[in-house]
């Protein structure tokens, strides 16, 4: 695993960009991984901003997000999709159809699970997958304790993770842990102190499935692209 430890939260969006632009070059059509969450906004801002100064074009990537939760869909303005859409989608040239997003509102949620997992398969796998932590170390949604050979499916939150991201919906569907494990390469970005700990925990703790993010030891081509403030416990 590399870690890249800068001074801020803007240089740490900088290196993020600098990557995907990197791998964007290499393979045009990329397929990305993407995620929600605070830490995102400024990294999808730098995003389109790559894009209006046209050094970034989306017109063959293909995307899988992370994460929705359980009951929404596009049409609800809390729902996950929605965030994409008004931070990124709607700002850049991806088209409609090669974005990919977990409906939350699927009248069958095992078969939606099912068939992101093949859906993936079938573009040929996640060539980047970008990620975030949460406070208690989960990645997507696979909360502590979630297993490591864990697949798209629907999960419980936790407290901490209601209470992170203001919302009373208590479920979500998320790619599981295997799932994301499979991606060729991965990113995490984090700053803050309010990270130190589940960053320290990742990084300096064993392999355990009580720190979902710690399996990233484990992949092969995992970058941790985090702020001093982030690494402070390090
Ligand atoms: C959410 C998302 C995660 C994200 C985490 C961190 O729970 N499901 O994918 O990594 O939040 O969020 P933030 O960047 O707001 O701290």
């Amino acid at each position: 695993m590399r870690i890249v430890i800068v001074k801020s939260i803007k240089e740490v969006v900088l290196e993020a960009v600098d990557f995907v632009f990197k791998e964007i070059w290499k393979k045009p059509n990329l397929v990305l991984g993407l995620a929600t969450g605070k830490t995102m906004i400024p990294f999808y801002k730098e995003l389109v901003l790559a894009y209006k100064n046209s050094k970034i074009d989306f017109s063959e990537i293909k995307s899988f997000n992370l994460d929705e939760y359980l009951g929404f869909n596009e049409d609800d303005k809390k729902s996950l999709r929605y965030f994409m859409d008004i931070n990124l989608f709607n700002k850049i040239n991806i088209k409609k159809e090669n974005i990919h997003f977990l409906n939350g509102s699927a009248k069958n949620i095992e078969l939606e699970c099912r068939n992101y997992e093949k859906e993936i398969k079938k573009t040929g796998g996640i060539d980047l997958q970008i990620l975030g932590i949460g406070r208690n170390g989960h990645i997507g949604f696979n909360e502590p304790g979630s297993s490591f050979k864990s697949k798209t499916r629907k999960v419980k939150l936790s407290d901490t993770t209601l209470r992170d991201n203001k919302v009373k919906i208590k479920y979500a569907l998320t790619m599981g842990l295997a799932t994301i494990m499979q991606a060729k390469k991965i990113i995490l970005l984090a700053n803050g102190k309010h990270k130190a700990d589940a960053i320290a925990a990742a990084i300096r703790g064993n392999v355990n499935e009580k720190v979902p993010a710690s399996i990233l030891k484990k992949h092969k081509d995992a970058t941790f692209i985090i702020d001093k403030y982030a690494a402070s416990k390090l």
